[in-house]
Parts: structure tokens; C-alpha cells; sequence
């Protein structure tokens, strides 16, 4: 696998970040992130219009402090690659459309990219100089687990392109989990966050919640836990001691999780080269201790993104659009990027 060698300006808008990055290489020069969580923490949730509307007035912005912060021109860069699905239609549309244009003034070729393959390759992306290479044959193939607010995904990736999906989820993803549970708690939204914090101080133990569809290799279910935290929720009433009550929740999510990767490891041991991890979710201290525990015990290596790299950025976007750029992606002309409400992952 290679990458360009020249610099790449990623962006991404495809739910509630709007996000520009700089890359040389797999070397992040800048990833500036503008989060909307605090428009939509009143509502409890992303709201389509108000995301579009934010994402307009941050998108340049974000952009030119992108450029500035790698200190670069914006004339040096070589490539554009931009989110185009899957994601919310008129956030999508906002980031191609800023990209389109900067493309065909810049006249440099613009691509556009899946969102999960962004979150798949995140854990390449370097965020400073000098940290230990790999060869790219070294980690492939891996198994990747995608975590986050809309995903939760156990795939095989035979190498970048190639992807073959082993476990999904049939109900709420990993994210949603932790979000409705925090929300259950009284918790701000986004919840994944809170529920680590409050975690940390209690006891993971106090109250058994479920693990949804634990023999099911290809499944992961988190409604059941959603209702269990509900029951508890009303059960214990002012009684509750929400820190051992969060510990509970993640322990339960933890082990939902980390229960299917050891199975899938089991079964794929022999040509698995590394462990892999990315999205929201993946940023949690005690999915990552859990996991690379058992990357350990199967004498893997364990890829986990730097945690910027782990929720919505435009770094993982554009290490992505390179890589297709790099290896015989279809230039696509200006202004015909394809934007899609859901998509599957691209094929080489
Ligand atoms: O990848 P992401 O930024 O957006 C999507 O593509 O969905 O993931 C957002 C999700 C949210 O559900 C948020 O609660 C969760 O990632 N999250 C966490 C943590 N940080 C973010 N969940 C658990 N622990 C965290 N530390
Ligand atoms: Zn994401």
C-alpha cells in the first residue's frame, strides 16, 4: 500500500464534526475538528437541518485554520478527498460542495471517500514525526473492530480495499449504547465520554446488565441493554449510584464487544497480523485496555488510533483518499462526487 507523497487536505461533514486536515504522507500537518455536540445536546441527538445549517457556517473556517495550522499554501496542496458517504445527505453535501470548488479552482483532483474506510485506516495516521514506522504487509491482514455512533463492525481487511465484513450489529450501535444508556443516567449528551469519566469511580460489578447475542459470532445486539438500563433506571429510582451504574453499562458494552473479537480471532487466528480499532467508541480507556489484552494473549500487534483520530476527523479522510488516489482510484471529475445516505465499502 502506498500514499501520496505530496500533500493531501481532507474534509469531513458527514454527521455532527466539521473537520479539515492536512496530510503529508500518513503525517498529520493539521486536523482541525468544529464539533456541533452543544447545538444538539437539547435535543438529545443530531438534528439533519440544524447540521447542515452549522456545518455552512463552519466549514471555511475550518478550512482555512486547517491550512494555516500545517503552514502551507493553499496552492501546494495536491489532492482533496472528502466524505461523501454514508452520512446525513445535506451534511454531506456541504463538504463537497466546499471541496468540489476548491478542487476545480485549484484544478487538482478531488475523490471521494467512505466514512468507515476512514475510520478503518485511522489507525495508520500519524500524529507526529519520528513515531516508529511499519510496513504496511506488517498489520495486514487485520482484524478491525468499528465503533461508533453509527457502527459497530467487525471486519476482516485482507489489506486497504479489501474488506469483508465478519459481525454487525442487528439493533442500536456501540455509540448509541453508551448515549441512550448515559442519557437513562442523566448524563449530557454525547454520552460515550460522561460514561467513561463517571466509570472511573465505581464499581463495575453493582449491577448485572446484559450481554446481547453472546454465542452469536455474526451479531452484536445492544437494545436488550438499553431496556435492562431503563428497568434499572426505574428500579433503584433516587437510590441509584450512577457511578457504579455507568461502570456497569461499559463493562457490559466492553464485553459485548471484546466477547465477539476473541471469537473472530479464534477462528481467523492463522492469518490475522494485527488488531485493529477505530470510530468513537474507540477512544474508551476500557475497550482499549480490554482489547489490547487480547491482542496480546493472540501475539498480535494492537493498531489503535491516536484518540484524535478515533472520532469524526478529516485526517482518517484523507490517508483514505490518498491511498485510492495512490493505487488506481478512478479520478473522479469535478462535481460528480456521489453523495449516498448509506453505501457499502469500496472494492479494489
Ligand atoms: O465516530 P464518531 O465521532 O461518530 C460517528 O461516526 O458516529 O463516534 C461518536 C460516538 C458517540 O456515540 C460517542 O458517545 C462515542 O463515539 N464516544 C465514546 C467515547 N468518546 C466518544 N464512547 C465511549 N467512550 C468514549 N470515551
Ligand atoms: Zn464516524
Amino acid at each position: 500500500m502506498s500514499l501520496l507523497r505530496g500533500l493531501v487536505l481532507g474534509i469531513e461533514s458527514s454527521c455532527d464534526e466539521s473537520s479539515a486536515a492536512v496530510l503529508k504522507g500518513r503525517l498529520q500537518l493539521s486536523n482541525v475538528i468544529s464539533s456541533q455536540a452543544k447545538l444538539h445536546e437539547k435535543w438529545g441527538g443530531v438534528v439533519p437541518e440544524a447540521a447542515s445549517r452549522a456545518h455552512i457556517e463552519a466549514m471555511i473556517p475550518v478550512v482555512d485554520e486547517a491550512i494555516s495550522l500545517a503552514g502551507v499554501k493553499l496552492q501546494e496542496i495536491e489532492a482533496i478527498a472528502v466524505t461523501c458517504c454514508p452520512g446525513l445527505i445535506g451534511a454531506l453535501s456541504v463538504g463537497v460542495s466546499c471541496a468540489s470548488a476548491l478542487g476545480f479552482v485549484l484544478k487538482i483532483p478531488v475523490i471521494g471517500v467512505h466514512h468507515l474506510e476512514g475510520h478503518l485506516l485511522s489507525g495508520q495516521c500519524l500524529l507526529e514525526s519520528g513515531t516508529k514506522d511499519f510496513e504496511f504487509d506488517d498489520i495486514y491482514p487485520q482484524l478491525c473492530l468499528i465503533v461508533s455512533g453509527g457502527h459497530t463492525e467487525l471486519i476482516l481487511i485482507q489489506k486497504p480495499g479489501h474488506y469483508e465484513i465478519l459481525a454487525e450489529t442487528r439493533d442500536d450501535a456501540a455509540g448509541e449504547a453508551f448515549d441512550k444508556g448515559a442519557r437513562l443516567l442523566g448524563l449530557p449528551y454525547p454520552g460515550g465520554f460522561m460514561i467513561q469519566e463517571e466509570a472511573r469511580k465505581g464499581n463495575p460489578k453493582r449491577y448485572q446488565l446484559p450481554i446481547g447475542l453472546r454465542h452469536d459470532a455474526a451479531e452484536f445486539s445492544f437494545s436488550g441493554l438499553k431496556t435492562a438500563t431503563l428497568r434499572l433506571v426505574e428500579k433503584e429510582g433516587a437510590e441509584i449510584n450512577i457511578q457504579d451504574a455507568a461502570a456497569s453499562l461499559q463493562r457490559a458494552i466492553v464485553r459485548a464487544l471484546s466477547m465477539k473479537v476473541e471469537m473472530a480471532l479464534n477462528t481467523h487466528s492463522g492469518s490475522i497480523k494485527s488488531l485493529g480499532i477505530g470510530g468513537g467508541v474507540a477512544s474508551n480507556e476500557s475497550l482499549r485496555e480490554v482489547l489490547s489484552e487480547i491482542a496480546r494473549k493472540f501475539g498480535l500487534p494492537f493498531i489503535a488510533p491516536h484518540t484524535s483520530f478515533c472520532t469524526d476527523n478529516a485526517a482518517m479522510i484523507a490517508l483514505a483518499g490518498s491511498f485510492w488516489l495512490a493505487n488506481g482510484a478512478p479520478s473522479p471529475k469535478y462535481g460528480q462526487i456521489d453523495i449516498q445516505a448509506t453505501a457499502p465499502l469500496p472494492r479494489s
